[in-house]
């Protein structure tokens, strides 16, 4: 059985859509949810589907425990759907290859230290970018800099503003980073 947890900060509407997934997959569980938002609207969504969470707070994160906490579920991948902190670099060289995120442009272009949500969106907007997209990647040291495992795109229409490219590319990551990741787990057996 492959095991996933989930990182998430905010409403985790994708955190939802994985969940929903896997699911239907007998090969696959998410074992649980964690989140650094006591106010994470991920964790009423878990709660209705019976998916374990749980809060951690900045220091445990920055501590050693937050190692002991990941072995704890022995996650064969450990997901980041809307998870906002740079993971420290003993997590990435305790998981190298196995921490996944998903980030709402095209990288490279729009990512690094602030880039995250709608301020990508509107980035996009005032470009005139003709199309976005959503990067799925491992996660290194840097920023959005982790090697990419896929991406998708979306076509723009002038007439698009902020709210509906992020509707675009969310509709991009919803249809997306659940098949994307039954796909690496897949080819990490
Ligand atoms: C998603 O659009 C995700 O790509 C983005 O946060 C949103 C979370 O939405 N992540 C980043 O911007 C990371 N740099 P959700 O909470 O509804 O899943």
């Amino acid at each position: 059985m492959n095991k996933l947890i989930i990182l998430a900060s905010g409403s985790g509407s994708n955190a939802i859509k994985i969940i929903e997934y896997f699911e239907n997959q007998d090969d696959t569980t998410v074992s649980a949810v964690l989140t650094d938002n006591r106010h994470a609207g991920v964790l009423d969504k878990c709660k209705a589907l019976n998916i374990p969470t749980l809060y951690f707070s900045a220091a445990l994160f920055r501590s050693p425990a937050f190692i002991d906490l990941l072995n704890s579920f022995g996650p064969d991948l450990i997901i980041l759907a809307g998870f906002l902190k740079k993971i420290p670099s003993e997590v990435i060289a305790e998981y190298p290859d196995r921490i996944v995120n998903i980030h709402p442009s095209l990288l490279p272009k729009y990512g690094g230290k602030g880039m995250y949500g709608a301020h990508v969106h509107h980035a996009v907007k005032e470009n005139n970018e003709p199309e976005s997209g959503i990067s799925i990647h491992y996660v290194n040291e840097h920023y959005d800099q982790g090697q990419i495992i896929a991406q998708f795109k979306v076509a723009l229409d002038s007439q698009d503003n902020a709210e509906q490219i992020a509707k675009k590319v969310q509709q991009l990551e919803h249809l997306h980073f659940a098949p994307t990741i039954a796909t690496l787990l897949k080819n990490n057996e």
